[in-house]
């Protein structure tokens, strides 16, 4: 699979994206998001892939949307493609457990982006923003719905109204990235947390992505009767016997994903 932005590897079953803008700190063109819809496609449907880790380089995950491709496009422009539904919310909807991996920044359709991932490990050296209000237009990929929903009004209203950018240990604190990571080990470490889950079951980890995405969804009555009804098809799949039977049996479970 040749991509002209984006690189791609895997290591295990464990798929590693690399955005690969580096001219424009990996601003998100319309060629890039449609090779990362073309490339999520793929690996969406291949069982050899359990978990998908999306980075960027040292300096940017993603500085936003290219700027300069977006700045001449009308309304109608926008409208008729449905600019952003139609490739941006791709990862949004990967039913594979998504980790994006963040270095440097991460600014309106990248910090979008990183968000619409299961989850965000950061560097120590990663910086995060929604400055779109600074250049006349504000979050058009979610930003506004899922940065509320990781750390609160407050600070969403001051950094989408007045678009600075929060460093890696106030993501942390905020609850906007689970873990931060020395720079250099970012792209590493965060293999290995892929890695330990791509060990697990894949079907039952979809499942439990699927239950904490419902939590964003629907009301807690409602979640927890969806969660119920998962947690009781987990019975019916044979990873569910060999995880059981392993632990009483005092020995490593060997998961066959059915
Ligand atoms: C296009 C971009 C870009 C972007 C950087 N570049 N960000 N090109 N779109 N979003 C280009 C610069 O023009 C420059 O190219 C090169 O990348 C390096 O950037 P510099 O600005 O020279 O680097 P630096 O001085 O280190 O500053 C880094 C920065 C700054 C703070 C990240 O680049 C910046 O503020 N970028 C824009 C951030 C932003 O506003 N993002 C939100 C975009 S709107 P040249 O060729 O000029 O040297 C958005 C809306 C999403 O994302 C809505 C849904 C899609």
């Amino acid at each position: 699979m040749d991509y002209n932005t984006l690189l791609f590897e895997m290591r295990g079953k464990v798929a590693l994206i690399t955005l690969n803008r580096p001219e424009a700190l990996n601003a998100l063109s319309p060629e890039l998001t449609a090779e990362l819809t073309d490339l999520l496609d793929q690996l969406e449907t291949d069982d050899n892939v359990a978990v998908v880790v999306l980075t960027g380089s040292e300096k940017a995950f993603a500085a936003g949307a290219d700027i300069k491709a977006m700045k001449d496009w009308s309304y109608m422009d926008v409208y008729k493609a449905d600019f952003i539904t139609a490739t941006w919310e791709r990862i949004s909807r990967f039913r594979k457990p998504t980790i994006a991996a963040v270095n440097g920044y991460a600014l309106g359709g990248g910090c979008e982006l990183a968000m619409m991932c299961d989850f965000i490990i950061a560097s120590e050296t990663a910086r995060f923003g929604q400055p779109e209000i600074t250049i006349g237009t504000i979050p058009g990929a979610g930003g506004t719905q899922r940065l509320a929903r990781f750390i609160g009004k407050a600070k969403a209203m001051d950094m989408i109204l007045t678009g600075r950018m929060m460093d890696a240990q106030e993501a942390e604190r905020s609850g906007l990235v689970s873990r931060v990571l020395p720079s250099a080990e970012l792209v590493e470490g965060t293999l290995k947390v892929a890695e330990q889950i791509a060990r697990l079951s894949s079907p039952i980890a979809m499942m439990a992505k699927e239950a904490v995405d419902r939590a964003f969804e629907t009301t807690l009555s409602e979640g927890i009767r969806f969660e119920r009804r998962l947690f009781h098809s987990t019975f019916a799949t044979r990873d569910q016997k060999e995880g059981m039977s392993a632990f009483s049996e005092k020995r490593k479970p060997q998961f066959n994903n059915d």
